[in-house]
């Protein structure tokens, strides 16, 4: 084998097997990927490591070198890594074939049984460790035993273990170690198979059908790797304070009076609110950018007078647009050639509008005139944009493979293609000069730079409860900052024990909106009766509380790449009781939440990693496990002993929950709420440390006047008085 230098930083390996170019990150991420390699869809530039690494060719193998990281490549291919010299990563090629047992019996009567159809080339992975993140899933917190398909899908069954696809794919996961992890990222957009020790307990195989074998990996503590592969991929931007707030949505609100009839419903039930979506009810006949006149008159006015009364109104914006000459988006990407072909002509499917096509995205022309109407949109007094069916969904069929979406086909496109449309619609939120707050159902690795994701129909039963929780954490791993699922359940009807129960177990999810189907039983949560009624109360009143720190967390999620939503052995790596812990979900480093997760239930176990406090009645759980109580009237919800969190009372008052430890601390992160002055350093970042009963609070960033006055600990209050940073 030939090595060669190919740019700085970057060797060419050449054999008659290998075709491949290497290139250092950093001493903790190497990329190592076939030279024939397109662009990523999301990295945007690839740092390299220029300076200090030495590469060493003993007959087949090439060992490179940088610092205490030594990475062998064999020929035939192998991968070995040595950090520090302790092996922590063996891999080699490997080849996937599909199963030939004829199953067409089983499939006869519906069963979907066979094994696998997949042919293409990977990697084999030698480990038994943990596997986490990979997106949007199905299945439990630890994914080993499991296969998973890249390959966006929309399918609003009830998504259960044995699906393989869900609506996003992000090809990345993460072999958990408390010493070393590893983060692998296949960047390749194709259709590709991960069989995560299913078929052998000691690999992990990793195959794509087409295309380029394009491989990051990264090595260090789970945080650390998180963290490493959202710099490269992308992180979401800080969401409006806002966001925070309850969200109400349903399929659909079809007209103004309706929507201020939810509002008044809030009220009246003394539930605070922040934000209500509007549903494809609210256009004209399902054409996006379009306001149906006789639903919502006058709309600029509406939104203006929802917005002086506290309220964001979010519409949804559909991939699918109406084929219908005359109506305005249609006919600008006719005229400009916009729209996905096939054979040359424009493509065609059925989407709500009926007869739909759909924008080539991956072409940055569109991607600009999209923009455009974004910013139009926005500009009306849209607070965001909600993104739908961007698998792309169709109701005649799936798309052909060879659909050409903007330069790319079908076959590579689809895994991006919600991607492209909210990197479109990022730009129109550029334009418009507002702060980012896209939803989005599709996505790929990165997308979060663009739009943040609810996880999509799921169904009003307790299972889907209690997948919320696995589900949240590995998307969460996957680099998605700002995630949440519908609460309530989508699909079907929603008891009101569930409902109530599911207001308390997305406390600390940062986006908390109320979603359900059109034809499923009503689910505000003003239309719950008694301890129902209470219980979601409850739950509202404290996530208002909860903001700062959850605003804090998503502003080191841009900032560092910090994880907001936690599995616990997140915060506690050596505590392998931990490993699969899917009933139980962290917030930062020291709020822990133990929802109740089935019918009926008024106490359960939980499993505490150190010593908590419940945040109502004080009562300490030291580390280890206990029975608690999990009723309709108990919040549940601890706090670190030794940890600080720092709620808001009101708009002035902040309060802290400690648990008397000397030298407690937390960040506090606040800015003006909304619009991007933020970024030009218009906010304020303390660190809150308690000495001697009292909050020193010292000023990590001081760039505004800030709105707190008065800081309670425990029964006393005190001013809120920061001192600039001496360090
Ligand atoms: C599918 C989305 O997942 C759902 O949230 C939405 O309500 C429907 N489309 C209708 O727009």
């Amino acid at each position: 084998m030939d090595i060669t230098l190919s740019q700085k930083g970057i060797y060419q390996i050449s054999s008659p097997s290998l075709h491949h170019l290497f290139s250092f990150i950093s001493s903790r991420a190497f990329r190592f990927y076939e030279d024939s390699s397109p662009k990523s869809p999301c990295v945007e530039t690839y740092p390299v490591i220029e300076e200090g690494v030495e590469v060493v060719q003993e007959e087949d193998i090439v060992i490179f070198s940088y610092q205490d990281i030594e990475v062998r490549i064999g020929n035939p291919l192998t991968i070995e890594v040595f950090i520090g010299g302790k092996k922590v990563l063996q891999a080699e090629d490997y080849f996937e074939t599909s199963g030939d047992l004829d199953v067409s019996l089983a499939e006869k009567e519906g069963h979907k049984n066979k094994q696998s159809d997949f042919n293409g080339g990977g990697l084999k992975i030698h480990s038994r460790s943990p596997v986490y993140g990979l997106g949007e899933r199905s299945g439990p917190l630890d994914k080993r035993g499991y296969d998973y398909i890249n390959w966006n899908t929309d399918d609003p069954s009830a998504h259960v273990d044995t699906f393989k696809s869900l609506y996003q794919s992000i090809p990345f996961f993460i072999l958990f170690n408390p010493e070393i992890s590893v983060g692998v990222f296949l960047d390749n957009t194709y259709r590709t198979h991960f069989d995560l020790n299913k078929t052998d307990p000691s690999a992990v195989k990793i195959s794509f059908a087409k295309g380029e074998g394009d491989y990051y990996f990264f090595f260090g503590k789970m945080d650390e790797v998180v963290s490493m592969f959202t710099s490269l991929t992308g992180r979401n931007p800080l969401c409006p304070y806002w966001a925070l707030g309850a969200q109400q949505s349903r399929w659909s609100y079809p007209s103004k009076e309706k929507v201020d009839e939810v509002i008044q419903g809030y009220r009246g039930a003394g539930l605070p609110l922040s934000v209500v979506y509007l549903d494809i009810d609210y256009m004209d006949h399902y054409k996006d950018f379009t306001v149906d006149p006789s639903k919502f008159p006058d709309i600029v006015s509406w939104l203006k007078q929802k917005k002086d009364e506290g309220i964001v109104i979010i519409p949804i914006i559909d991939a699918g647009v109406k084929a219908e000459e005359g109506y305005r988006l249609y006919d600008e990407g006719i005229e400009n050639g916009y729209f996905s072909t096939l054979n040359g002509e424009v493509y065609h499917n059925e989407v709500w509008p009926g007869d739909s096509v759909f924008p080539a995205f991956l072409d940055e022309k569109v991607q600009t005139w999209w923009a455009t109407h974004i910013k139009e949109f926005l500009d009306l007094g849209f607070g965001g944009i909600w993104n739908d069916m961007n698998e792309p969904a169709s109701f005649k069929g799936p798309l052909p493979l060879d659909v050409d979406m903007g330069g790319s086909l079908h076959e590579k496109a689809h895994n991006v293609y919600g991607h492209f449309m909210v990197k479109a619609g990022a730009k129109g939120f550029e334009l418009a000069a507002r702060r980012l707050f896209q939803l989005t159902r599709a996505g790929y690795a990165g997308t979060a730079a663009y739009s943040s994701s609810w996880a999509g129909d799921n169904q009003s039963i307790y299972d889907h409860l209690r997948l919320s929780l696995p589900q949240m954490m590995n998307m969460s791993l996957s680099g998605q900052a700002y995630i949440g699922v519908d609460i309530g359940g989508f699909g079907g009807d929603a008891t009101p024990e569930l409902l109530s129960k599911w207001a308390y177990a997305s406390l600390l999810n940062p986006l908390y909106r109320n979603h359900s189907s059109l034809g499923t039983t009503d689910q505000e949560p003003y239309l719950l009766k008694g301890q129902y009624l209470e219980a979601y109360r409850k739950a509202l009143h404290f996530r208002y509380r909860l903001r700062p720190a959850l605003y804090t967390e998503l502003f080191f999620a841009e900032k560092d790449g910090n994880v907001p939503l936690r599995p616990l052995l997140y915060n506690y790596p050596a505590d392998e009781r931990l490993i699969n812990e899917n009933t139980e979900i962290m917030l930062g480093k020291d709020l822990l939440l133990i929802p109740s997760l089935f019918p009926g239930e008024q106490k359960r176990g939980g499993y505490f990693p150190a010593d908590f406090i419940h945040v109502e009645s004080g009562n300490l759980y030291q580390k280890g496990d206990h029975i608690v109580n999990c009723d309709l009237l108990t919040l549940p919800l601890y706090f670190r002993k030794d940890g600080l969190v720092a709620l808001e009372d009101d708009e002035h008052t902040l309060s802290l929950l400690w648990g008397e430890k000397e030298g407690a601390w937390t960040y506090l992160y606040e800015d003006q709420g909304d619009g991007l002055d933020y970024r030009k350093g218009v906010y304020n970042l303390y660190r809150i440390e308690m000495k001697q009963g009292r909050p020193y609070i010292c000023y990590l960033h001081h760039g505004m006047e800030s709105r707190y006055t008065n800081i309670h600990v425990n029964k006393f209050e005190f001013p809120f008085l920061p001192q600039e940073n001496k360090d």
